[in-house]
């Protein structure tokens, strides 16, 4: 757009490259440890950052922006250091925090242009470009009355409007769900989705996982100022070797023992009986089937169904609290 300051990405790839490095990072507000040597690799796409209440998820998007100062550890935001190059940085970060941060007093299209303004741009063209996402963000006449007359999805819309009015390549969103009607958060997801056609990197928190699994690519597990798991969505659903789920049929002392042989061949992780003489298991690590189809002849029963297996960020996040965190702790 105006051309303000470096670019962290011209044209960003959608591919795995890294966007932010976090290493080792950690953020102390007095006693209380916010940040406690996170560690990340951020890649481009649409990427989720999830944590319980308190987690320090809102510390690390501060920090990665320079508005808070690092107690220890480095983060690099596409080679710059948010610590020392914050204002560099900012230029072409656009950011939505977590808690009302609106001028009441004017309208939207007065703030979003006014915002426009302070990073660059002339007043025609800011006005311009605050019509503009406004339109995007789907604020129509009102955009003309004052925010403190705004409902919370209204203000959340003008949140995100002011994050983009200067078009930058990475987009940190606070909770841009927090406080809305389910009709209103569909909105603001369909919105993260279309920002995210776009071409930007969207680093959007939340704790609700139903969401991060939605519009997601990759996401980042945070819990007690670490990261306890990251991946892409597809890869942490699927567990890390792969989730099988296998139906078969047969007398019950031949699933009995085929249960058995194939737990000890692929690692069962669950096994349900579905009665009617049919059981479903579910394992790891069993490949193309041949040997689940072999070990099925062998004992007699019936293979009704093999399929990939996924579990739910639920239970990702889950297991990750049960100790099967790569950050571990
Ligand atoms: N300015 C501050 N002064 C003192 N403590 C703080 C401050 N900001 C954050 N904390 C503390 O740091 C920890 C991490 O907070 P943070 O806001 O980063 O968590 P969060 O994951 O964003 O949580 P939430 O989901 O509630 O927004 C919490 O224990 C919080 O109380
Ligand atoms: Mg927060």
């Amino acid at each position: 757009m105006q051309g303000v300051g470096p670019r962290i990405a011209p044209d960003p790839p959608k591919d795995d490259s890294i966007i932010l490095t976090a290493r080792d990072v950690t953020v102390r507000f007095g006693p209380v440890i916010a940040l406690n040597g996170f560690t990340a690799d951020i890649p481009r796409g649409v990427i989720g950052l999830l944590g319980p209440n308190g987690a320090g998820k809102s510390t690390f998007i501060k920090a990665s922006l320079g508005l808070i100062p690092r107690d220890g550890g480095a983060i690099s935001v596409g080679g710059l250091d948010p610590q020392t190059q914050s204002l560099r940085i900012r230029d072409d970060i656009g950011y939505m925090p977590e808690h009302d941060c609106l001028i009441p007093t004017v309208s939207a299209v007065e703030l979003v242009s006014y915002l426009a303004q302070i990073s660059g741009m002339g007043r025609r063209d800011a006005m311009q470009r605050s019509h503009e996402v406004l339109d995007f963000v789907g604020i129509g006449e009102e955009r003309y009355r004052l925010v403190k007359s705004y409902s919370t999805g209204m203000k959340q819309k003008v949140k995100i409007a002011q994050a983009i009015v200067h078009d930058p390549a990475l987009l940190f969103l606070d909770e841009p769900t927090s406080g809305m009607d389910p009709n209103g958060r569909e909105e603001m997801l369909d919105l993260v989705r279309r920002i995210g056609a776009t071409g930007k990197t969207i680093i959007v928190s939340s704790h609700i996982l139903q969401e991060v699994e939605r519009v997601c690519e990759h996401a980042i597990i945070i819990s007690d100022g670490r990261l306890v798991r990251d991946g892409k969505m597809g890869a942490l659903m699927a567990g890390e070797e792969g989730l099988f789920s296998i139906t078969v049929r047969g007398d019950a002392k031949d699933l009995e023992r085929f249960a058995r042989a194939f737990g000890e061949a692929c690692g069962l992780v669950s096994k349900t009986d579905e009665g009617s003489r049919q059981i479903v298991l579910s394992a790891r690590g069993c490949g193309d089937g041949k040997r689940v189809f072999a070990l099925a002849k062998e004992h007699g029963v019936q293979v009704r169904s093999y399929i990939p297996d996924k579990m739910s960020l639920e239970d990702v996040f889950l297991q990750a609290f049960q100790g099967g965190g790569s950050g571990g702790h």
